[in-house]
């Protein structure tokens, strides 16, 4: 099938390539005429482990290519994805901007049927918010062409992202209309091979099937975070309650790391814009808040145990904290909501300096911090130790798992680890004669 995705961002971009990599005659389209170019010539815009071969290899076996000339791609496609971005507006709600300017463009260029799937993370209701844009053009144009808008939403994660689209958990169709229903299930096929993954529903429960999936990891976190901050109240170690509660079936162990708050591009903004579209139907989704706002408050975490440690924030003042991790996750170089931006402006705000080291997010901390004085952005682990007092570990990359406590014990000067991803044996680490840290352990 022909395939045009519009937006090549994380989803556009690795949807793209997997739909071509399973067969199809893909176009990623774009506005942006750098990323196309660059694309092209084999660039590849973010970090995704398993991305580029596979954009390479496709692009030069002539499935996939990268335009930025909708009329002519919409003009091919019998199948067309949105995939662009949906920010936060200012009230939180998700900017329809993107996606109303993506169906405006197709409803100028379609002159032959096609299926509209909707990919980006979009309020309920904007499925029929597609179509009437859509529909407005081709009346303008005084053309009648047969297309249809599907609900197609995407739950790939970062960092596993082309795996994730491989081998899809399930495949969400929003629709109606059976013939739309059967393109997408024949675009789809290929990843359908062992079990049928397709759930068909309509376009309203895709809609919110998408936020409900997010909103429940996200509540999760914090409800595990909430245990956290209770169990180190009571002396009790949420490491031995996570394997506790994970045990039974119901709960699972999935998903259930406390630490040092969720980030990302998704999580908080799936979970304020839901909250948003049920306030604007007369509903206050009290634990959405509730979910949030633990959030809000987990990211200073790290800096209240070390400014706990310091005998308060004053204490914080000239000190050198060694950063381990910036990217809100490992396995990305993305720093959007991240953690580690909580931490160093409080650190900063508390006249401490900080010597960071993330595998991949170091061009991106360059891009949102470079040039502050307070700042040194260091090229490996232990060149971030250099002359650090204290050592907070904030993203669980798989560099940072198996540290050489005696080590650290000798290269930090106040010999002291904040672990905001428990990672690190508590006993192992004083054995080694360094303070320790972590998040609801008790210590
Ligand atoms: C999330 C969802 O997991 C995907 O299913 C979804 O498709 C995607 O959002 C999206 O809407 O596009 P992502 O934001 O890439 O994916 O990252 P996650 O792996 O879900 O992690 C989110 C945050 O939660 C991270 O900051 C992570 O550190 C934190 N987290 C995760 C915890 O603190 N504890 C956990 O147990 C798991």
């Amino acid at each position: 099938m022909r395939v045009a995705v519009f937006g090549t961002g994380y989803v556009g971009l690795v949807t793209g390539t997997c739909l071509a990599e399973v067969g199809h005659r893909v176009t990623c389209v774009d506005i942006d005429r750098d990323k196309i170019e660059g694309l092209k010539q084999g660039r590849i815009p973010i970090y995704e482990p398993g991305l580029e071969p596979m954009v390479l290899a496709n692009h030069a076996a002539g499935r996939l290519d990268f335009d930025t000339d909708a009329e002519a791609v919409v003009a091919r496609a019998d199948v067309l994805m949105i995939a662009v971005g949906t920010p936060p507006d200012e009230d939180g709600s998700a900017d329809l901007s993107h996606v109303l300017a993506v169906a405006r463009t197709i409803g100028r260029s379609l002159s032959r049927p096609a299926v509209v799937a909707n990919k980006s993370t979009v309020p309920v209701g904007t499925a029929d918010r597609v179509r009437a844009a859509i529909a407005a053009e081709l009346a303008a144009r005084g053309v009648a062409v047969e297309f249809e808008v599907v609900s197609n939403p995407e739950f790939l994660k970062e960092g596993a992202a082309v795996n994730d689209c491989m081998r899809p958990d399930r495949i969400i169709v929003g629709s109606r209309n059976p013939r739309a229903v059967e393109t997408m299930k024949r675009l789809y096929a290929p990843f359908n091979r062992s079990h049928e993954r397709v759930v068909v529903m309509d376009e309203r429960s895709a809609e919110l099937t998408k936020y409900a999936a997010n909103a429940m990891l996200a509540t999760k976190i914090s409800f595990m975070n909430e245990m956290a901050n209770i169990a180190e109240r009571v002396g009790a170690d949420i490491e031995m309650v996570r394997l506790g509660i994970g045990s039974d079936p119901r709960i699972g162990y999935h998903f259930i790391y406390p630490g040092a708050g969720y980030g990302g591009s998704c999580f908080p903004k799936d979970v304020q814009a839901l909250e948003r579209t049920a306030r604007q139907h007369g509903y206050r989704a009290r634990i959405l808040d509730a979910v949030e706002a633990v959030n809000a408050e987990q990211k200073s975490k790290m800096f209240e145990l070390l400014a706990r440690h310091y005998g308060g924030e004053a204490g914080l003042r000239g000190k050198v904290v060694a950063v381990w991790g910036l990217a809100f996750k490992p396995n990305t170089d993305d720093m959007r909501e991240a953690p580690s931006r909580t931490l160093l402006a409080q650190l900063w705000a508390a006249g401490a300096r900080v010597r960071a080291y993330d595998p991949e997010a170091m061009t991106e901390a360059r891009r949102l911090f470079g040039g502050r004085e307070d700042l040194v952005l260091c090229d490996s682990p232990e060149a971030a130790l250099a002359g650090a007092d204290a050592l907070a570990l904030v993203t669980e990359w798989k560099a940072f798992w198996s540290p050489d406590f005696a080590l650290l014990a000798r290269a930090l000067g106040d010999k002291v680890i904040v672990d905001g991803r428990n990672l690190y044996p508590p006993d192992e680490v004083e054995a080694a004669g360094l303070a320790y840290y972590g998040i609801g352990r008790g210590r």
